[in-house]
C-alpha cells in the first residue's frame, strides 16, 4: 500500500507550487497536479472506481431522500450502492410484533432500482435497535429461548423473502463479539446458550435462513475494529474459519470502519488480507473518519462541525486515503461504503462528543477536501480488478 502520506504530502507540495505559480512557472513537479482539475472534480467517485470493478456506496437517511433535493442528487450520482441508515432495522420494519412496516426500505430500493445502484441490505440480526416488544434493552426479553429462536427464524425468513432479488449483499449479522473477542452478551446469545447450544450458533442459523431466502443475495459478517489486529479481528477470523469449515454460505466480512484519529490509522490492509486469504470476500461497509472538533461560540456542551486543529483534520484525510487504497491493494475488497453523506447527517456528534467533522460533505453539503482526495486516489490507482 502506498503510504497515505505520499498523497498529503504530494497535495501539500501542490498548494505551495500553486500559491506561487506564475506564467513562466513549468508543470508541477507532481503528476497528481494534473487530477486536481475541474475535470475530475466532475466525475463521481462511482465513475471512477468502476474501471477497478469497484462499488462505493453510502449509508442513506430515509428522511433525507427525496425530500432534501441536494442530498438526493449526491446520493444518485455519486455512488454506485446504497446502505438504508436505518430502515432495514428490526425495530424499522417490525415495530410490533407481526405488524411490519417496509415502506421506507421499500423506498430506498426503488431510488436505487431508478439510479442503477446495488443495495447493501442492513442489518438482520444485531442486538442493538431492536423493538421494545421483543427485548427493550438488548439483553432482556419475555420471551423463552424457544421462543426467540424462533423469532430469529421467522424475521430473517420474512425480511430477506421480503427482499428477495433486491438485495446485493445482507449484513446478515452485526457486532456479535466483544473486543477481547469473547461472545457478545445479547438476547441471541444468552437464548442459545439458555438452549444449550454454542453463544454464537445463531450466527450459523442466520446465514443459513438467509441463504434460503434469497440464494442469490450475497451474506456478510459486520462488524466495527476489525480493522486492528487485535482479539477481536483474530476472533471474527477464527469465526468465519469455523463457519467455512461447517459449510455455513457466509461470502464475506464487512469491516465497518468508524475510525479517530485518536487511536491511530490501523493495520487494515492485512486485515482485508487474512481474511480474503480464506476466500472470503471484504468489503469496507460505514467508513467515516471522526477527530476532535472546535466547541461552539458560548460553548455549552455543543460542537461545530470544523476540526479543532489542523493536525487532526490532516490526520483525517490521511486516514481516508489510507482506507481507501487499503481496499484498493486487496482484490477481494468489492466495496467502500461511507455512513452518511455530509457532517449533517452524521450519527457522530450524537454518539462521540466533542468528535466529528467525519464525512466527505461539510454541514452545507459542500465537498471537503476528503473527497478531492479519494477522487485522486481512484483516478490515479493501479489497482487490480476486483475479485468476486
Ligand atoms: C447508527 C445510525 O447511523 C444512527 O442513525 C442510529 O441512531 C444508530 O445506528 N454500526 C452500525 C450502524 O452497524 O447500524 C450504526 O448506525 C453505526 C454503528
Amino acid at each position: 500500500m502506498k503510504h497515505p502520506q505520499t498523497l498529503i504530502a504530494g497535495i501539500l507540495a501542490l498548494a505551495v507550487t500553486a500559491a506561487g505559480a506564475s506564467a513562466a512557472v513549468a508543470a508541477p513537479a507532481d503528476p497528481r497536479a494534473v487530477d486536481r482539475s475541474p475535470a475530475l472534480a466532475s466525475r463521481s467517485l462511482a465513475a471512477l472506481a468502476e474501471p477497478i470493478g469497484l462499488e462505493i456506496g453510502v449509508a442513506v437517511a430515509a428522511d433525507q431522500l427525496g425530500a432534501d433535493r441536494k442530498y438526493t442528487k449526491l446520493v444518485a450520482g455519486q455512488f454506485s450502492t446504497v446502505t438504508p441508515e436505518n430502515a432495514m432495522k428490526w425495530e424499522s420494519v417490525e415495530p410490533q410484533q407481526g405488524v411490519f412496516d417496509w415502506a421506507a426500505g421499500d423506498a430506498l430500493v426503488a431510488s436505487a432500482e431508478a439510479n442503477g445502484q446495488l443495495v447493501r441490505g442492513h442489518t438482520l440480526v444485531w442486538h442493538s435497535q431492536l423493538p421494545d416488544w421483543l427485548s427493550p434493552d438488548g439483553v432482556s426479553s419475555d420471551f423463552s429461548p424457544e421462543e426467540l429462536r424462533e423469532i430469529l427464524r421467522e424475521h430473517v425468513i420474512t425480511q430477506v423473502t421480503h427482499y428477495k432479488g433486491d438485495i446485493w449483499h445482507w449484513d446478515v449479522v452485526n457486532e456479535a463479539l466483544n473486543e477481547d473477542g469473547t461472545p457478545r452478551v445479547s438476547v441471541w446469545s444468552e437464548a442459545y446458550r439458555a438452549l444449550g447450544l454454542d453463544p454464537l450458533g445463531y450466527i450459523a442459523d442466520a446465514f443459513r435462513w438467509a441463504h434460503e431466502a434469497d440464494p442469490e443475495a450475497k451474506l456478510y459478517y459486520n462488524d466495527y475494529n476489525l480493522e486492528f489486529t487485535g482479539p477481536k479481528s483474530n476472533a471474527a477470523h477464527a469465526l468465519a474459519q469455523d463457519l467455512l469449515a461447517d459449510g455455513v454460505p457466509i461470502d464475506g466480512m464487512g469491516f465497518q470502519g468508524h475510525l479517530s484519529t485518536q487511536y491511530g490509522f490501523p493495520d487494515l490492509e492485512a486485515n482485508l488480507d487474512r481474511f480474503a486469504d480464506l476466500g472470503l470476500e471484504v468489503a469496507l461497509t460505514e467508513v467515516d473518519v471522526r477527530t476532535a472538533v472546535a466547541p461552539r461560540k458560548n460553548h455549552e456542551g455543543e460542537w461545530t462541525s470544523t476540526p479543532a486543529t489542523a493536525e487532526g483534520f490532516a490526520a483525517q484525510r490521511e486516514y481516508w486515503v489510507g482506507t481507501l487504497e487499503a481496499c484498493l491493494a486487496v482484490p477481494a475488497c468489492v466495496s467502500y461504503t461511507v455512513w452518511g453523506l455530509a457532517d449533517s447527517n452524521s450519527w457522530i456528534p450524537g454518539v462521540f462528543p466533542g468528535e466529528g467533522a467525519a464525512l466527505l460533505w461539510d454541514d452545507h453539503l459542500n465537498a471537503k477536501p476528503q473527497l478531492a482526495d479519494l477522487r485522486e486516489v481512484l483516478a490515479t490507482s493501479d489497482a487490480a480488478p476486483r475479485v468476486r
